[in-house]
Formats: C-alpha cells, sequence, structure tokens
C-alpha cells in the first residue's frame, strides 16, 4: 500500500520528535504492508514554518536512515498546508513540496482548520485551481464543519478537489460523526485515498490495513484498491 499523507519526519512539526521514533515509525508502517510514504510535515505559519527549505534536508536524512537500517520502505516528500492567506506568498515563491501529479496539474495538500471551513476557502481554492494546482483536501471527514452539515463540502467537490480521508476515521477511532462522514464519502465515490496522517507510535501510528479491509467491506475490493493502491501510484508516478 501507498500512504500519502504522514508526520514521520522528526522535529519539524506534532509528528515523531526524534530520528529513532520515526525509525520505529517506519517499522511499524512496512510490518502493516506499507511499501511507500509521502512525508507530509504540517505547513501552517505562525505555528510551524516549514516548506521546502525546511523539510528538505530532514527528508534527505531519513531517507539515508532509512537505507543504513535496512527498512524495506521507499519515501518521497510533500507537506500539509494550512489554509491561510500567507498559502499564496507561500505558492508564488514555489516553496510548497506537493504531493505530485493528477491528470496536468500539481497535488497539493490541504489542510482546513479542524473548527470549521473559513469563509473564502473556495476562493483560495480558485486561486489555486487557476495556477494549475489541485488541492487533496486532508481529513474533510474530521472537519466540525462537515460533520454538522455534508453540504459544507459540496463547492469543493464541484471545484474537481481531490479528497484524503484518515484510515483512523474509517474505523470509527475519530468518533461516530467522523465515521459516518467518512462512510458517506466512501459511498458516494468521492474519496481519493486513504491515508494514516500518522503522527505517533502510541497514538496515531501508520497503519492502512484495517480501514483498508473496512473500505473493501463497503465499496468492494476494486474501488477500496483504488483508494491505497491506484489513485496514490497516479499520484506519485511510482
Ligand atoms: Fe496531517
Amino acid at each position: 500500500m501507498i500512504d500519502l499523507h504522514s508526520h514521520l519526519l522528526p522535529g519539524l512539526d506534532d509528528g515523531a520528535r526524534t530520528l529513532s521514533e520515526s525509525l520505529q515509525l517506519a517499522r511499524i508502517a512496512v510490518a502493516d504492508g506499507i511499501e511507500h510514504m509521502t512525508l507530509t510535515p504540517h505547513i501552517h505559519p505562525g505555528r510551524y514554518e516549514n516548506d521546502i527549505s525546511t523539510i528538505q534536508p530532514i527528508f534527505e536524512a531519513f531517507q539515508q536512515a532509512l537505507k543504513d537500517e535496512f527498512i524495506p520502505l521507499t519515501v518521497s516528500m510533500a507537506g500539509e498546508v494550512r489554509l491561510s492567506a500567507e498559502v499564496l506568498m507561500l505558492v508564488a515563491e514555489n516553496k510548497v513540496p506537493f504531493l505530485g501529479r493528477w491528470d496536468d496539474k500539481n497535488v497539493m495538500l490541504l489542510e482546513f482548520p479542524h473548527s470549521h471551513i473559513p469563509p473564502g476557502s473556495d476562493k483560495l481554492v480558485r486561486w489555486l485551481l487557476d495556477r494549475n494546482i489541485l488541492p487533496m483536501i486532508a481529513h474533510p471527514e474530521r472537519n466540525k464543519d462537515i460533520v454538522r452539515d455534508l453540504d459544507m463540502i459540496f463547492p469543493f467537490v464541484e471545484m474537481g478537489c481531490l479528497f484524503q480521508l484518515t484510515a483512523m476515521s474509517v474505523v470509527g477511532r475519530f468518533g461516530m460523526g467522523g465515521r459516518q462522514r467518512a462512510l458517506e464519502f466512501l459511498q458516494r465515490g468521492w474519496a481519493t485515498v486513504i491515508a494514516t496522517d500518522a503522527h505517533n507510535i502510541e497514538y496515531r501510528p501508520p497503519v492502512l490495513s484495517e480501514s483498508y479491509i473496512a473500505a473493501q467491506a463497503i465499496i468492494g475490493e476494486n474501488a477500496a484498491n483504488d483508494l491505497v493502491y491506484g489513485n496514490p501510484r497516479k499520484i506519485t508516478g511510482l
């Protein structure tokens, strides 16, 4: 399986704290059947001041450490971009690492605040689309506005955004509201990928297999395969 959203790179955000923890997380992922992970530290102006220049050296050191430790996991780097006015500048200065490509567009992992969808979010998405950047909205099923009212996501579906569900939501570990919305995204065919959004060993480990099995039962094997193999391959080019 391929996991497109994870916080394994050490010391850049609220994910892994040390290289040793990163490597432990990588071993858990491999044991779960994950072959490739895209590492997506938070790019959250005012909180986690990351961009390509801060992520790249940590990424290269981690990639080398995986080789040195003979851990059979390939990795690539991107970032989880918090929706904010600063995104405009980061994009204009080519400081945002993308997940890959979808058709002829660059794919950006874009995160709304958990509490709501800020007014003007649709305008920012339109601005990105005009620059050939296609947002993949991170874990929409956990956003409180969307948990209250699924219709809140319609404008983003209509604009052609991609959607990433979090594995733990699909199996109910982010509450029943999140699980219900995750099921609706699956049943409506809106989900592009399921990813771990792994942060740590204890509470948010890099495990995809349970949600993959759960998704098979809901939408069938072929559609579930698209979420952890087909679509991630298309985006990463693997
Ligand atoms: Fe994340």
